[in-house]
């Protein structure tokens, strides 16, 4: 035995992070629960929450916001395209709020200090890259309140408007979730290899 004392370990306190998701027809919502899972499995301390339901940012305590919304019209849903989802079949209740508000209700960028993010959205489309969705717009938005991106906007695929989700995108879900959580992470620890991929 060392007669020499051991250096303290010092194991960092867990990342926190708060995953907030819209959905209309339930796809965000399960690619949202997939999230929360692989950050999870990254031992991040991880609450999920429906937009409706969310706390303000200002209010909640966390490191890493995980966002995901549906692709409405090439952005982040509207009143008059939830109203649309609501036509389609879309419970009316979940028409009241959505992500674009929920973000925009966000104060000053000193709110999102030392805070990193990662936007996720659900689409119809084959064409993976679209210039604009869900996800860009929110990243966009993020970006501008001053949250650090440790992820390209992300998209998962949906056969049609109501779902389902193509086959493998839930365990995507799982694998992205955990790279965004290990990017989160080192950039939290000041790791200069933590840019956004
Ligand atoms: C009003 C409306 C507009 C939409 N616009 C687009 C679009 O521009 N691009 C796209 O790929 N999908 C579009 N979709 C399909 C949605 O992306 C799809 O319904 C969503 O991914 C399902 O997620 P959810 O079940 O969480 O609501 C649209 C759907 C609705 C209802």
């Amino acid at each position: 035995m060392s007669s020499q004392a051991e250096p303290e370990q010092v194991s960092p306190s867990p990342l926190r992070a708060l995953v907030v998701y819209e959905s209309m027809f339930g796809s965000t919502q399960d690619v949202a629960a997939a999230v929360a899972e692989g950050l999870r499995a990254e031992g991040v301390t991880t609450e999920l929450v429906d937009v409706r339901h969310a706390p303000a940012a200002r209010e909640a305590v966390f490191d890493l916001l995980v966002v995901g919304a549906p692709t409405h019209a090439f952005s982040l849903s509207r009143p008059s395209t939830r109203q649309d989802a609501v036509r389609q079949g879309a419970n009316p209740a979940l028409a009241g709020t959505g992500m674009r508000e929920w973000i925009g209700a966000m104060g000053p960028r000193e709110e999102a200090h030392g805070r990193a993010a990662a936007a996720f959205d659900t689409r119809v489309t084959k064409v993976r890259n679209l210039p604009k969705a869900a996800s860009t717009r929110a990243s966009h938005l993020l970006a501008r309140r001053g949250y650090h991106l440790v992820s390209r906007p992300t998209p998962f695929l949906v056969h049609d408007v109501k779902g389902p989700l193509v086959a493998g995108e839930l365990d995507h879900a799982v694998t992205w979730a955990r790279e965004v959580a290990v990017a989160a992470r080192r950039w939290h620890t000041g790791d200069p290899g933590a840019a956004a991929s």
